[in-house]
């Protein structure tokens, strides 16, 4: 038996057919990216998440010289609004990217380990975190849950718990 799992992503040509909330967080995004501390990579990555209580919470990439000491933007970002507010709910996180020497905005999706942070905010919230980025074809992606980023989860359920 085979078994498949289905993404589902909206896609938009452009910024204008997005919503008021989207548009403001890709905003800023895409210039809180210049905050990066990506002396290695020179990529920089820049997020924002809207809070239900209309906070948006900003991160940025954190290198280090020991390589595996730096922290990407999403677990940035995350953490932060789980010190800052940890009883608010995440609605939405924008992602946006470009490398240190051309300003334009280039495709970006979250890594692996981000993915699983994001997963543990959503399942914790027991509401969906919907999230925005550029996909490969230069389009915006929305993903209506993190749960469509990371088929066959791992999570408290696992734990036995
Ligand atoms: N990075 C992020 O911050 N988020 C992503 O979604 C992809 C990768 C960072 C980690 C590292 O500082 C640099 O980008 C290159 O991998």
């Amino acid at each position: 038996m085979i078994k498949k799992w289905e993404l589902q992503i909206e896609a938009h040509q452009n910024l204008q057919t997005l919503s008021a909330d989207w548009q403001k967080l890709w905003e800023i995004a895409s210039k809180t990216c210049e905050k990066a501390y990506a002396p290695y990579s020179n990529f920089w990555v820049g997020v924002a998440i809207l809070l239900e209580n209309n906070e948006i919470i900003e991160g940025v990439n954190q290198e280090n010289a020991a390589y595996p000491s730096g922290l990407c933007a999403e677990r940035v970002a995350l953490f932060s609004a789980g010190i800052l507010f940890p009883n608010q709910t995440i609605k939405m996180m924008a992602i946006a990217a470009r490398r240190a020497e051309n300003p334009q905005i280039i495709p970006v999706t979250p890594c692996g380990a981000c993915r699983q942070v994001m997963i543990e905010f959503e399942n914790k919230q027991k509401t969906p975190l919907q999230v925005l980025f550029k996909g490969t074809e230069n389009e915006y992606y929305i993903i209506e849950t993190v749960s469509d980023l990371l088929p066959l989860q791992f999570n408290s359920t696992s734990l036995g718990i």
